[in-house]
């Protein structure tokens, strides 16, 4: 079992079975914590949870959950709390890209998006407040994006999802800074992950690896309690040239 600063801590990545998420969900193992993850496709997820525990030799969970339904959500909740007797940090990761010019935006796509990448988090940062109020505070950490404060053509769902989802975090922040509660939002901009599609099999160099964003995640969690750091702004540092 590993050791490490977060051991004895519970945490709930979303979306946690490939990508940044499961980058996130490795990271944290490997500091000790005992970690949820969890995705749509319940076989993904348990597959994941089995390479992941082989990976880390951690404490390792996970289901197929839908975060856009709430009782799948309260169910994730309550598996993990019980694994790990509670429930300190939740990684908002779980998220969808869709891309179209508005005119051609279909409707469902539209509330795809909003309900996965907006409706989810609400209904996982409730259910974390309130696990939170029993351990006396905790970290939600979400991944948000830089399409969420720079438009694109052709991002408009996307960018109001994660536009958003600042405002969102903000404003909880605000709600529930005196409880102990520390909100951190990630912003990065192109990440090797299947989000988009790949060109080939290969990995994109030039790209931001998964696991430089979960190396973010562990040096917010690793900051004193008195400390929050509100956003991180992350881009490759040499973005291919159009
Ligand atoms: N990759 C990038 O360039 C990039 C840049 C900036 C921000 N981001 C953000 O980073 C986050 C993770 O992206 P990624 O690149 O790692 O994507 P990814 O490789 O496509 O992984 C997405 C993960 O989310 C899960 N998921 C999707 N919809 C879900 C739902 N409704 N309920 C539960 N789980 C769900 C997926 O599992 P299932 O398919 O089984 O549901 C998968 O585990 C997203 O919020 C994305 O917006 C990505």
């Amino acid at each position: 079992m590993a050791q490490g600063f977060l051991t004895g801590k519970g945490a709930i990545v979303t979306g946690g079975t490939r990508g940044i998420g499961r980058a996130i969900a490795r990271a944290l193992a490997m500091e000790g914590c005992g970690v949820a993850i969890c995705g749509r496709d319940g076989n993904s997820a348990q597959t994941a949870v089995n390479e992941l525990i082989t990976e880390t030799g951690s404490h390792i969970t996970g289901l197929g959950a839908d975060v856009r339904d709430r009782e799948a959500v309260a169910k994730l909740f309550s598996t993990a709390s019980g694994a790990f007797g509670g429930i300190d940090i939740v990684v908002n990761n779980a998220g969808i890209g869709v891309f179209a010019p508005v005119a051609d935006l279909r409707a469902e796509d539209w509330n795809r998006v909003i309900e996965t990448n907006l409706t989810g988090v609400f209904h996982c940062c409730q259910e974390a407040l309130a696990c939170f109020k029993k351990r006396g505070g905790g970290y939600l950490i979400q991944i948000g994006s830089l399409a969420g404060k720079n438009p694109f053509a052709g991002g408009a769902v996307y960018n109001a999802s994660k536009f958003a989802l600042n405002g969102f975090s903000e404003a909880l922040m605000l709600d529930h800074r005196h409880d102990n509660v520390r909100v951190s939002t990630i912003l990065p901009g192109s990440v090797d992950t299947d989000f988009t599609p790949r060109t080939g099999n290969t990995k994109s160099e030039w790209k931001i690896a998964p696991e430089d964003i979960a190396d973010i995640v562990i040096g917010l969690l690793r900051m004193p309690a008195r400390t929050m750091i509100s956003h991180v702004e992350v881009r490759p540092s040499r973005p291919q040239k159009r």
